[in-house]
């Protein structure tokens, strides 16, 4: 018995009370020219004990996940602590090596590619992370890290090396000055500001961002994010954004995908998540972000228990024992909800939310 309170959507779907796969699964759709097309992505971490440190068990970090990015677009990736967000983005880059899954970057198959072939992935696909302080060398100038960079990649060397760290400072709205400078003398944002010119240094055309904001103080984040966004316009750069905070992601992506468990439960245009979340999950995480309007607020979802441990997750939904939904029964502890479409481009994974009129007998196909 759930004793929580449950946010009804505005417009309640048809109950059915029995469970509705209809809908097409996101892994039958074919995204077309995707920049980045990750298809039942896993990574699960061996565990060792015993005398002999032999694999006693796995920790599914990452299983199944599948989603696309285009040319020039974000997709948010929001989700608890735990959720298995850091590994997918670095799965992606192969700066972990993927369990099972296909990426492809550009048509090319990341999970097959040699040494040589990652090299020039690197060059066209970077990453920034939560705490640029960690990927800074503290004992090297701000000019050395980004000319490392260069070096590293052949892209440039003396006076040309030179030159273009003081346009990628500039562009990232630090000073040339700022070149001679040591990680220590800046303040947080700059150094955001610091790792987003190393990993433009390359001129990428995808970077994962991971968490790039949630160290920094509110003012400073939207510096930070405003940069991320103008940046985009102007490099035409895709973006995987991670973050823990649904109101930043809602800002910054075209599409946002929620993970819970290592999966992707739900996956819609940011506009249609916010405005009609699908899955219970994402009402839930919806109900703690304020609404920035004067005297209005949301009821808050408070879910039941902690979530369950990666090692062991529970059969069937992954979401079931916290789960607020009037809906929810014995056939939710049994059934994988799949990642299926409930309304246009809109995916959630759970059955007790019926595909919307498009899919239902007698409607008329849009
Ligand atoms: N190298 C590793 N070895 C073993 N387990 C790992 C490793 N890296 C991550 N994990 C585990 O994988 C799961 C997913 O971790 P991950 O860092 O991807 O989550 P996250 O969603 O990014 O969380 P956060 O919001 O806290 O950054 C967690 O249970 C974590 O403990
Ligand atoms: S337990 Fe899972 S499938 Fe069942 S209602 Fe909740 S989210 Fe949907
Ligand atoms: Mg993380």
């Amino acid at each position: 018995m759930i004793h929580v309170p449950w946010q009804e959507p505005e417009q309640l779907p048809p109950a059915k009370g029995d469970s509705d796969l209809g809908g097409r699964r996101l892994e039958e759709v074919e995204p077309g020219h995707a920049l980045v097309d990750v298809r039942g992505l896993k990574k699960y971490f061996p565990i060792r004990g015993g005398f002999l440190s032999r694999v006693t068990d796995h920790l599914l970090a990452v299983d199944g996940v599948t989603f696309w990015i285009g040319k020039g677009e974000t997709l948010g990736l929001v989700g608890e602590s735990g959720s298995g967000k850091s590994t997918t983005g670095r799965a992606i880059l192969r700066l972990i090596e993927p369990t099972a899954g296909l990426v492809r970057f550009d048509g090319v198959d990341v999970t097959a590619m040699d040494r040589d072939a990652l090299q020039g992935l690197r060059r066209r696909a970077q990453i920034i992370f939560q705490d640029p302080f960690a990927s800074l060398n503290p004992r090297m100038t701000v000019g050395d890290s980004i000319r490392e960079v260069l070096k590293v990649h052949r892209l440039a060397r003396g006076d040309v090396a030179d030159r273009r760290v003081r346009e990628l400072l500039k562009l990232v709205g630090l000073l040339p000055a700022h070149a001679n400078r040591y990680p220590h003398e800046f303040s947080g944002g700059q150094r955001q500001r610091i790792g987003i010119a190393r990993a433009l240094s390359v001129e990428p055309d995808f970077i994962v961002c991971d968490e790039p904001v949630s160290a920094l103080d509110v003012s400073v984040q939207a510096q930070v994010v405003n940069l991320l966004e103008e940046l985009q316009e102007r490099l035409g750069l895709a973006y995987l954004f991670i973050a823990h905070d649904l109101s930043v992601i809602e800002h910054v992506s075209d599409r946002v995908a929620v993970m819970y468990l290592g999966r992707i439960v739900e996956l819609a245009d940011a506009g249609d998540l916010v405005a009609e979340p699908k899955h219970p999950y994402t009402r839930a995480l919806l109900s703690a972000v304020p609404i920035p309007e004067p005297g209005r607020k949301r009821k808050r979802i408070v879910l039941p228990g902690d979530v369950p441990s990666p090692v062991d997750p529970p059969p069937g939904c992954p979401f079931h024992p916290r789960c607020p939904h009037p809906l929810k029964d014995e056939e939710c502890a049994r059934v994988v909800p799949p990642l299926a479409e409930k309304a246009p481009g809109h995916f959630a994974a759970c059955i007790k939310e019926p595909a919307l009129a498009r899919f239902q007998p007698g409607a008329e196909e849009c």
